[in-house]
């Protein structure tokens, strides 16, 4: 049997590189079993196009003046069972706010069905907010971990999911042994990729951070990475008195990165979070390893973490993404993450301004902040062959947005420029301007 093509018509939007971003008027996109068939520019007869190319069976879809598809939003950083408490408990940094609200909230989830429940709301509001792929830490337990994974292949997101690791420094009732810590990650791993939706759904190699991972742990994680092909993703120079904490329990290591290093846990398809507070030669480390970071300013906003400035990373090569880091950072959406990048961008070039006198400090622009939240991400995921912008053989995963919905929260004139429209959705727009939710071609959220 043929299976039907999509056809879409009108403004496609979507970053060639960091600077450039093309927005293709009058364009056609065709998706076939879920993957980008066709892309075309200026086509100012769409019935005469799909004759010539011949489909067998098409649905046509036609965008309205002002509506645009943008490829899906990446989160390459987000805490699945602290969803239950975000946007309360700000009150605290890192390390005193993980033993008050953290490690309570997430032993819960022993308890399945308050994982399913939980694990259920998390999910779809991420993809309701346009998130189609995300990286997910869960927590220690195995069965919840699971459910998880249950739970984004039932609403379709794309998703790298990790369970969690952490075998020392943390309370009583919330740790494992390293045994126990190594073999349920293995079956863990074995689950997913028996689970992976089509491919869908990954799992990730999850120790939580240097402080709650014992050497004998780090070491046995990076082996079962390296023998399943599986990627790995931590936490990296957030906070000064956890930088301060770490370096006294590794004295043997050179640096907070230098420590995930001597435990081969740093490489091309690893990721770090955060990396507030990180040397030049610490950079040049990563740089030299092909790992990537995921910036989370709303969370480093929030647990007054610091300003990580993301140009002295992409300035040495190294691949940057957008995180939520929910529930460090209060929102459930990317479309947040570019505004707190924005604001810390301008912090800095505030900063930069008044401590240095340096007036030239280049502050994140839109185009940057769009490429960040989408290809950028997808190359800190590894995904970049798979996702991130609209290019035949791509998985069609995308947004149908509508600056002009009803219930929208963007108000135009009617005389703006498609690249101010597109400014003032990132800006002012939300949920109830996203039509429609794509992954892998299918329609998995949206406010239509
Ligand atoms: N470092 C170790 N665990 C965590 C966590 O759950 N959230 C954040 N933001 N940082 C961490
Ligand atoms: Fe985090």
């Amino acid at each position: 049997m043929t299976s039907t093509s999509h056809v879409y018509y009108g403004t496609l939007v979507h970053s060639l590189s960091l600077k450039e971003l093309q927005v293709i008027d009058q364009g056609v996109l065709i998706v076939k079993d879920g993957l980008i068939t066709h892309v075309e520019q200026n086509v100012k007869d769409v019935d005469a196009l799909l004759k010539s190319i011949q489909l067998d069976a098409y649905e046509l879809h036609r965008l309205e003046k002002h509506q645009f598809l943008l490829p899906g939003l990446v989160d390459t950083h987000a805490h699945a069972p602290q969803y239950v408490f975000s946007g309360s408990g700000m009150d605290l940094q890192l390390l005193e706010w993980l033993n008050k609200h953290v490690f309570p909230a997430e032993s819960a989830f022993k308890d399945v069905a308050h994982a399913d429940a939980a694990y259920t709301k998390v999910v779809s509001r991420f993809l309701r907010n346009g998130t189609t792929t995300c990286s997910w830490f869960a927590t220690i337990h195995l069965e919840s971990c699971q459910r998880l994974v249950d739970v984004i292949n039932k609403l379709g997101q794309r998703a790298y999911v990790g369970k969690v690791n952490m075998d020392q420094n943390s309370p009583d009732y919330y740790i494992e042994t390293t045994e126990d810590s190594l073999q349920n990650t293995k079956r863990f791993i074995e689950y997913t990729q028996q689970h992976s939706n089509g491919g869908l759904v990954t799992p990730v190699v999850t120790p939580r951070f240097a402080i709650a991972c014992s050497s004998t742990l780090m070491k046995g994680l990076a082996g079962l990475a390296h023998d399943y092909k599986v990627p790995i993703q931590t936490h990296l120079c957030e906070n000064p008195d956890e930088i301060t904490f770490t370096k006294s329990l590794f004295p043997d290591s050179a640096s907070y990165t230098a420590i995930y290093d001597d435990h081969n846990l740093l490489g091309p398809s690893s990721y770090m979070a955060h990396c507030v507070h990180m040397t030049d030669s610490e950079i040049d480390l990563l740089a030299e390893r092909q790992t990537g970071i995921a910036h989370c300013a709303n969370s480093n906003f929030s647990l007054h973490s610091g300003l990580c400035d993301v140009r002295r990373f992409m300035a040495k090569g190294v691949k940057v993404g957008l995180g939520t880091d929910v529930a460090g950072g209060f929102a459930p959406s990317i479309i947040d993450a570019i505004r707190s990048s924005f604001f810390a961008s301008k912090t800095i070039k505030a900063l930069e301004r008044d401590q240095h006198g340096n007036k030239d400090y280049d502050y994140l622009q839109p185009a940057e902040l769009i490429y960040l939240a989408t290809l950028g991400g997808a190359h800190v995921l590894g995904l970049q062959d798979t996702i991130g912008s609209f290019v035949p053989g791509k998985a069609f995963d995308a947004l149908w947005i509508d600056p002009t919905a009803a219930h929208g929260t963007v108000d135009l004139m009617g005389q703006e420029s498609q690249e101010q429209v597109i400014e003032k959705f990132l800006f002012t727009g939300s949920d109830r301007n996203i039509l429609h939710v794509f992954v892998n071609g299918r329609r998995v959220s949206g406010s239509a």
